[in-house]
């Protein structure tokens, strides 16, 4: 979903003060090796969290070398039972490989009709863009998948983080109008995000 190279590779000056649509290329003289491999997405993330679940980051912020190549890629790592919750990625289509475990995928169109399967290791899905999805670990034990998007900065709007912890908050009447519950619901809801 990135608009095409203009070149090779463009390797991120992340500290750049200029702002463009990506970021800013490091001068090619200092441009070595290194910037082309990423060792971040080797390790199991810490799933000791309300959800159960950790997703390491595999983009431009993590990985300069991906800028303007279009792609990047997450690890997601599931206690059992955890969840990585739904969410939606702006600016790109997501797809995924289980690598160990079983993962319930679920998405859901623009039109409310959900889609779903339980997958295994090696088994592989899509998320379209933008479109609301959700991984939840089935299995008995630990689980994990790598995620691939076609952006080299997809975004996430993560809903209940989105809702009920963004800053300032958004209005306790806005949100008991939007989910036809008393106060009280909300108010719960918010101090479970910290709010
Ligand atoms: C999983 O949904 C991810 O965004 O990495
Ligand atoms: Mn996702």
């Amino acid at each position: 979903a990135d608009p095409d190279p203009l070149q090779d590779f463009c390797v991120a000056n992340l500290n750049a003060t200029i702002s463009v649509n990506g970021f800013p290329c490091k001068p090619i003289s200092e441009v070595t090796s290194e910037d082309f491999f990423f060792s971040g997405l080797m390790n199991e993330g810490n799933t000791s969290n309300a959800f159960g679940s950790a997703v390491t980051l595999g983009n431009v912020l993590e990985f300069p070398g991906l800028n303007t190549l279009g792609i990047s890629m997450n690890r997601v790592d599931f206690a059992p039972g955890g969840i990585n919750p739904p969410h939606s990625h702006p600016r790109a289509t997501e797809s995924g490989v289980v690598i160990e475990g079983n993962l319930l995928v679920g998405f859901v169109t623009t039109n409310n009709v959900y889609y779903y399967k339980i997958l295994s290791a090696g088994q592989m899905f899509v998320i379209p863009r933008g479109l609301v999805h959700f991984q939840k670990n089935v299995g008995e034990g630990k689980a994990h998948t790598f995620t691939a998007f076609n952006s080299h900065f997809p975004g996430a709007v993560i809903f209940s983080t989105t809702l009920f912890a963004s800053t300032p908050s958004i209005p306790n009447e806005v949100l008991t109008q939007t989910f036809q519950v008393e106060e009280e619901v909300i108010k719960s809801i918010k101090s479970k995000f910290g709010a």
